[in-house]
């Protein structure tokens, strides 16, 4: 598969660190100084994950060169949908992508880049030509905004990436790795509340409904440091790829200090290593694609050129894949 077009979609309001150090015990020398985060967006009432998705999925569209007809699958990677029963189809619905067929994938922060290699394997089987990859969430209505431990670190965001099935030594998708450690599921935390409603004489049910992002930032911040230089050696060496032939690290934006440490790990200077958290925070799902879109449009990402990508976050879950960007307008012939 091709990664051959990308797009965004964020929020119109800015929240700075001195904006929240009016509402929270917190400064921004201390946010920048542990995270490297600046500003993060919030989402009105007004603006549902839907828009900021279908908005990131038509600017990749149009950057493919696409009509949304042509789409074959939509993948929306999200912790927050605007509907449990599946916030995809709403995408697809507003895309006017009638051939396509939509769904969720959860996997909180990894989920941009385990949706991304499921689409590829679509792909790769050849049931599917044209596909649209979306990584967006709007933590802002899940965190809890008193606490300060966590809401310095959130934003909201979405991004898309548009691949294809292209010719096996074109491919963008050079290989990959995922895992989950449900054992440490209790490190990160989006869960349902316990509240139960009587329904009848002698029978209870459970009222639906989630309690705010509980986090052991420590435990995350060991995890992280831990295992996604171990994923990311572990990928490379599969590959046969040194780090010095990176052009990139594309990684989940999470924390500056994780990007450092996992930089340090293979000697990538710290110029390839991509990082727009001074402006957005986490954007959970939406990181890698945002971060992609930025770089693309702004001229750093060329085609041709090497990233290696790690996703991490709530399961615990982690993975990695080596990408190649292609471009748009990359010319491509369907996989074998
Ligand atoms: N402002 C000021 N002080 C704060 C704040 C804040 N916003 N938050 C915590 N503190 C205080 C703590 O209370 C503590 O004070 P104490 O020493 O008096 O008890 C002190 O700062 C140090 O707290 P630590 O938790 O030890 O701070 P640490 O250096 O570990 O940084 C952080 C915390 C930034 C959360 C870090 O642990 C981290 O980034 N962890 C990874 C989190 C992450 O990436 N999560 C998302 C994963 S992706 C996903 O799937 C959603």
């Amino acid at each position: 598969m091709a990664l051959v077009g990308c797009g965004s979609g964020v929020p119109s309001a800015s929240v700075s660190n001195e904006d929240l150090s009016r509402r929270v015990d917190t400064s921004d020398g201390w946010i920048r100084s542990r995270t490297g985060i600046g500003a993060r967006r919030v989402s009105g009432p007004g603006e549902p994950l839907t828009a900021l998705a279908t908005q990131a999925a038509a600017a990749a569209l149009a950057h493919a060169g696409w009509r949304a007809e042509d789409l074959d699958l939509i993948l929306l990677a999200t912790s927050s949908p605007d509907d449990l029963f599946g916030t995809a189809p709403l995408v697809q619905g507003q895309l006017g992508a009638v051939n396509a067929v939509a769904f969720d994938l959860t996997a909180a922060c990894s989920g941009f880049l385990f949706a991304l290699i499921t689409a590829g394997q679509y792909i790769a089987a050849g049931s599917v030509r044209r596909a649209l990859v979306i990584g967006a969430d709007q933590l802002s209505r899940w965190v809890d905004w008193d606490d300060r431990g966590t809401c310095v670190l959130f934003g909201d965001g979405a991004g898309a990436v548009a691949v294809e099935a292209c010719a096996p030594e074109a491919t963008g998708l050079l290989g990959f790795r995922m895992r989950s450690d449900g054992s440490r599921n209790a490190c990160l935390t989006l869960a349902q509340t316990d509240e139960q409603q009587p329904l009848l004489d002698g029978l209870t049910s459970q009222r639906g409904g989630f309690a705010a992002i509980q986090m052991n930032g420590q435990e995350v911040y060991k995890f992280a440091v831990r295992e996604v230089p171990a994923i990311l050696a572990e990928l490379l060496e599969s590959t046969g790829t040194a780090p010095a032939e990176l052009d990139w690290l594309l990684l989940h934006q999470a924390n500056q200090r994780i990007l450092d440490a996992v930089a340090e790990r293979f000697a990538v200077p710290r110029e390839r290593v991509l990082s727009n958290l001074a402006a957005y925070g986490n954007t959970s799902a939406a990181t890698i694609p945002l971060m992609l879109d930025e770089a693309v449009r702004d001229g750093r990402v060329q085609p041709g050129q090497l990233l290696g990508s790690s996703g991490f976050g709530a399961g615990l879950s982690w993975g990695a894949a080596l990408l190649r960007w292609s471009g748009p307008g990359a010319a491509t012939s369907p996989e074998a």
